[in-house]
């Protein structure tokens, strides 16, 4: 197979300023995982563009490197952070209140360091997370004067935190439910309902705004529609900045998205699918208003309609019960349980079940997502890649894609099309799996 030329990537000169939307449970996670990475405290665990390596040409060539020394990503040591949140902690205080690392190991030996984040007064509305009351808040008479404000606060950081780059990831609260409307449609449209306080403009959209017109990349770690509209979409397609969403992919639906397509590949069949979770962080408590539950629900369900084709196999998955509960545990923080109880059926019908206990830990799984995300978004756009990068499915639920395609939900094949992009950017072959080279020989 020919070798493509690659893609000419501007080098990682220079520090890369991360700026994050929220700053509670899964950032502070990641900030503060990321600042003992650096000082030695631990691994990155989870992390594919840290851990992970990505094998080139036949398996005979037995070439095989490291991700990060494949690409050329950003470093760890030059990752400058900063974060906006309606709840005035810093970066400390919000890690020992979100409790997910260990106070002694993992968040005393920084405490300067988490200390010296502090969150920028945030573009919020408590109309879109109703569970949540917050004092550090922008004032504005318009959602686009709010935007501009945002705007000035990343202009302010580039300059303050000497960064020679930037990218946005959305790890705040999920907001309610939103369905695309006229005013998603056109950049024009979308400008004049900010001015107008349009209730269909969620404060998530003005980040997402506020980042493409100050030529940042943008991802979208909630489940919130956001940048997942026309206006924006377009937007990113013509100043050439990569964007993409939405949800992080973590725990139970990340199991879903190894079993579904596990049952599909063998021809089993499935008759339905109840999962349930418990959990009683934050995250929890908003979940626990009916129209966040919404937006996540929507994003948690797609899954398996898009994984298993009820309509290419009605006999096999033409009749699914699939039912996501999230229920609010205080006790549990952010240590949640998910229950999957799966009806699967074999042979001439009989069926079977599986029970699946994920007793995971929500942050320490999307921790690792965000910074691969703020990695691959930055090598995105300095690789000149616009709009939405479909090839970074692999770290979402309900992945954005080019409109008229349906979303690939399958790990696997997420991770390939991941690794044929690192290896087509970097004009390397990419690998089919074929193999019958080495059984054939000409
Ligand atoms: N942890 C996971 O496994 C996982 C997986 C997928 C998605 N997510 C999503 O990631 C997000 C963050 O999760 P978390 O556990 O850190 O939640 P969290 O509640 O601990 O933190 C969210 C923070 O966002 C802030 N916030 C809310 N609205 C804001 C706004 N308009 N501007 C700035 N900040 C705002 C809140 O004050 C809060 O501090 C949630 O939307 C969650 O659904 C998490």
């Amino acid at each position: 197979m020919a070798v493509e030329a690659g893609r000419d990537i501007a080098p990682a000169k220079g520090k890369l300023g991360v700026m994050l939307v929220g700053l509670g449970a899964v950032s502070t996670t990641f900030i503060a995982g990321v600042e003992n990475v650096r000082r030695g405290g631990g691994l990155p665990i989870g992390s594919l563009s840290q851990m992970g390596t990505i094998r080139l040409g036949k398996r005979t060539e037995k070439r095989s490197p490291k991700i990060k020394e494949f690409v050329p990503l950003a470093d760890l040591k030059d990752l400058v952070f900063t974060a906006w949140d309606p709840i005035p902690d810093d970066a400390y205080t919000a890690a020992v209140k979100a409790g997910v690392l260990d106070r002694h190991e993992h968040l005393e030996p920084i405490k300067d360091f988490l200390q010296g984040i502090k969150p920028l007064p945030a573009a919020f509305d408590q109309y879109y997370v109703k569970r949540l009351q917050g004092t550090n808040v922008k004032r504005g008479k318009t959602k686009r004067e709010l935007a501009e404000q945002l705007r000035e606060d990343i202009r302010g950081f580039r300059k303050t935190a000497g960064v020679s780059r930037v990218v946005i990831v959305w790890c705040a609260s999920t907001e309610v439910f939103i369905t695309p409307g006229p005013v998603h449609q056109s950049l024009a449209a979308f400008e004049k309902a900010m001015e107008q306080n349009d209730p269909a403009i969620a404060p998530s959209m003005l980040y997402a705004y506020a980042a493409l017109m100050e030529n940042v990349p943008f991802a979208n770690g909630a489940p919130n529609l956001t940048v997942d509209v026309p206006a924006l979409q377009h937007l990113a397609e013509e100043r050439k900045l990569p964007i993409g969403g939405k949800d992080f992919k973590t725990g139970q639906t990340m199991m879903k998205t190894v079993l579904a397509p596990a049952f599909k590949a063998r021809m089993l069949g499935l008759a339905g699918w109840y999962s349930t979770n418990i959990l009683g962080n934050r995250d929890g408590e908003v979940l626990d208003d009916p129209e966040s539950f919404k937006t996540k629900e929507e994003s948690k369900l797609g899954v398996l309609e898009y994984i298993l084709q009820p309509d290419q196999y009605p006999e096999l998955y033409g009749n699914v019960f699939h039912k996501v509960r999230i229920n609010y545990y205080p006790p549990r923080g952010d240590n949640k349980e998910g229950w999957d109880n799966i009806d699967i059926f074999g042979w001439l019908g009989y069926p079977m079940q599986i029970k699946v206990d994920f007793l995971c830990r929500d942050s320490i799984l999307a921790a690792p997502i965000v910074l691969d995300l703020a990695l691959f978004f930055d090598l995105a756009q300095r690789a000149r890649l616009s709009g939405i990068q479909e090839w970074l499915s692999f770290y979402f639920k309900s992945p954005q894609t080019a409109p008229g395609l349906y979303p690939e939900h399958d790990l696997f094949i997420q991770q390939t099309k991941l690794k044929n992009t690192l290896r087509w950017l970097m004009g390397e072959e990419q690998i089919t799996h074929l193999g019958i080279e080495y059984y054939e020989k000409a």
